[in-house]
């Protein structure tokens, strides 16, 4: 099996193309495996808005950047994270012009009194769909970014694509778009080994239970 996919895929920002507009025939194949995730008894919560029209993208792109800049608002961030704040800002500040912009729900409204179990149920039972989801697209040659800024306005972005607020809770938006030429960086992750234990808990720097 090629794990390429699997290791490559990361969050496309700067490198989507505005301009090029992404074929409806794709999305339509991408969201068909993005459905092959498993989900909690095999419910399939999750529902798709595909979004394509200019001004509804515009207004989108609003909320986005105004939920980014809150979501921002008095970290002070690590000199390693600067690179990162850029490139979440530069897709900010361009979210409605990317050509396709697909929100991810999940039937319901998170458990008003949540428990580890039910929390994982809810939003556990959506995620995997969407990793699918944008594995499907890189596939393609499309990039994306599992973005969620917008959510302190779930409500105002629900009433303007008509979800029904109280049964249907927005978990994720996916900008949508061909890549840009221009290498990938690697992507950066603690390797595993270094935070995984065998036979119980490890704690990092202590060599773990076996090797
Ligand atoms: C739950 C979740 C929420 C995220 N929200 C945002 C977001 O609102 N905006 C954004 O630009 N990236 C967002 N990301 C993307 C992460 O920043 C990105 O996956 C992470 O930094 C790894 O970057 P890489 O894929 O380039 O290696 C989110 C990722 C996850 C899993």
């Amino acid at each position: 099996m090629n794990t390429d996919l699997l290791t490559g895929t990361r969050a496309v920002r700067k490198r989507l193309d505005l301009h090029r507009p992404v074929d409806d025939r794709d999305i339509r194949e991408c969201l068909e495996i993005a459905v092959h995730a498993p989900s909690g008894s095999n419910r399939q919560p999750w529902r798709f808005v595909v979004v394509r029209d200019a001004e509804l993208k515009q207004r989108i792109g609003e909320y986005y950047r105004k939920g980014f800049a809150a979501n921002l608002s008095g970290r002070t961030p690590r000199p390693d994270q600067l690179a990162d704040l850029a490139s979440g800002q530069y897709l900010a500040d361009h979210l409605g012009e990317v050509p396709v912009l697909i929100l991810v729900c999940s039937l319901g409204r998170p458990p008003a009194e949540p428990s580890a179990l039910r929390l994982a149920g809810f939003y556990g039972s959506v995620y995997p769909a969407v990793w699918n989801l944008q594995l499907a697209l890189s596939a393609r040659g499309l990039g994306s970014t599992l973005t969620t800024a917008h959510l302190t306005y779930e409500r105002e972005v629900a009433e303007l694509l008509g979800i029904p607020f109280e049964e249907a809770t927005q978990v994720a938006m996916l900008p949508v778009a061909h890549l840009l030429p221009g290498g990938h960086k690697p992507v950066r992750r603690v390797p595993a080994a270094e935070i995984t234990g065998w036979d119980g808990w490890q704690t990092p720097g202590d060599g773990g239970a076996a090797s």
